[in-house]
């Protein structure tokens, strides 16, 4: 089996983590290709009193699969710091991590970064992004810029400190000159990003190269996507995005997998729709339902304990994630948390200024003004967690995921009834 890209298919948090841990162990690799610590994956492993949780932030989900080689790719900014702790976290809780192998061409956040983060936030004032302020966007703008740290440039202390002087040129103008914010020294952040060289040595790499030798034998590699298709900084809702590419044609140049070597493209999807952050997001529910979406779903960010905002399914959307990412399969998640519903609506195209919109509109300025055309199924009642094939489901779920199916022009491969690993019920192999 060659490579495989995992996308999520709306605004994030759709169970990306749970969906790549459940591909198992038949799975050589887990490439982690875009973004940074701005993500959060719950993965929970277990069952009964054996039920254990982890939150990964940088890390990619493969590293909690025995046997997995978990990679960091080029196309990831990271955050070494967070990196450290997250790995003395898992260690601390027997997970072996010596299999974690990052790319050489990574980008650093350096401190300046997280800084500039968020004092841009707040001079944006009512026109921030609501960024999880971990200094994504400015490390993905100075890699642009041509400015950036690599990975590969902490092993030479001439190198990055002419590097990170380079940079501390630009960036400490903008932050006392238009931020008035204190100017970082050169020596503290060479001093912070060298004291991690030597324990980060060990794991450095040319990942490109160890992809396609890997591909060569024959061992499954999956590439997974952190943030969403509506987050993609070319095809989300821009400017309220994150600041790389997260559909499928970033998992190429994140990873170094020619897209030849693409064999399928699982998209994510959840029964419903969340968001965190500012936006545009036409289904969404600002009375009791979304109130009840958010606790029955427990919709508060892995990153930033932030509520997520909370509104029914987006066909549109997910359609638009099919053709943007050329879905071959999608997993659904989280059925569970609509039981109990006496109907569901789902918003199958939009009204824009009196004009039907079955697609996505062209412009952000009317998709902002989009207010859903909703068609409405009947719920169920019934607890649905312990379904572990379709026929286990109520009639009027399987008839709800058959709509969607419908809708979303790609199949339905799984489906998700919980968030253990085992809550899932396996319409096809998602590895044949
Ligand atoms: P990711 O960022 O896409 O990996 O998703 P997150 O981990 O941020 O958010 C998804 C949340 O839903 C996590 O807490 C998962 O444990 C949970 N989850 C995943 N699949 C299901 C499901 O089918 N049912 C329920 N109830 N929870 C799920
Ligand atoms: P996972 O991988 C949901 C959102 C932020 C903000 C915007 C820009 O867990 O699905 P950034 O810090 O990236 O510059 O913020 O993107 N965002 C996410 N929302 N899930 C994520 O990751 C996200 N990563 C970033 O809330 O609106
Ligand atoms: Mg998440």
């Amino acid at each position: 089996m060659p490579a495989i890209v995992l996308v999520g298919a709306q605004w994030g948090d759709e169970g990306k983590g749970k969906a790549t841990d459940l591909l198992g162990s038949r799975v050589g690799a887990v490439v982690k290709f875009n973004g940074g610590n701005n993500a959060g994956h719950t993965i929970v492993i277990g069952s009964g009193e054996q039920r254990e949780k982890y939150a990964l932030h940088l890390l990619p989900s493969g590293i909690l699969t025995p046997g997995c080689t978990p990679i960091i790719g080029n196309g990831v900014v990271v955050d070494l710091g967070v990196l450290f702790e997250e790995i003395d976290g898992l260690q601390a809780r027997g997970i072996d991590t010596s299999k974690l192998v990052i790319s050489g061409s990574a980008h650093v956040i350096a401190s300046y970064n997280r800084t500039l983060d968020k004092v841009t936030e707040r001079f944006l004032g009512n026109s921030k992004i609501g960024t999880t302020g971990r200094g994504i966007g400015p490390t993905y703008a100075d890699k642009m810029a041509r400015i950036g740290i690599r990975v590969q440039d902490l092993f030479d202390e001439d190198i990055l400190r002419a590097k990170v002087t380079g940079a501390l040129n630009i960036k400490n103008q903008i932050l006392v000159k238009i931020y008035n914010r204190r100017a970082f020294s050169v020596d503290d952040v060479v001093d912070e990003l060298r004291s991690y060289t030597e324990r980060l040595a060990p794991m450095v790499a040319d990942t490109a190269l160890l992809l396609e030798q890997m591909l060569d034998e024959g061992r499954t590699v999956v590439l997974e996507a952190g943030q969403a298709t509506l987050l993609d900084v070319d095809h989300g809702t821009y400017p309220f995005v994150t600041s790389s590419n997260a559909t499928a044609g970033g998992a190429c140049t994140g990873s170094g997998i020619p897209p030849m070597r693409i064999s399928r493209v699982i998209a994510v999807v959840k029964a419903y729709t969340t968001r965190v952050g500012e936006g545009p997001f036409p289904t969404e529910l600002l009375d009791e339902s979304g109130e009840r979406l958010r606790t029955a779903g427990a919709e508060f960010g892995t990153t930033t304990g932030r509520p997520r905002r909370c509104g029914w399914f987006d066909a549109p959307i997910a359609r638009y994630a099919t053709r943007i990412n050329g879905v071959t399969d999608f997993v659904l998640t989280k059925l569970d948390v609509l039981t109990g519903l006496h109907e569901v609506p789902v918003c199958v195209a939009y009204d824009v200024d009196g004009t039907r919109h079955d697609e996505l509109p062209m412009t952000q300025a009317e998709f902002a003004r989009a207010t859903p055309i909703y068609e409405t199924f009947p719920g169920w009642t019934e607890d649905i967690s312990a379904a572990r094939t379709l026929a286990d489901l109520p009639r009027t779920a399987r008839e709800y995921v058959a709509a969607l199916e419908k809708m979303i022009k790609a199949p339905i491969s799984a489906i998700g009834v919980g968030p253990g690993r085992d809550e899932t019920i396996a319409v096809r192999d998602l590895l044949d």
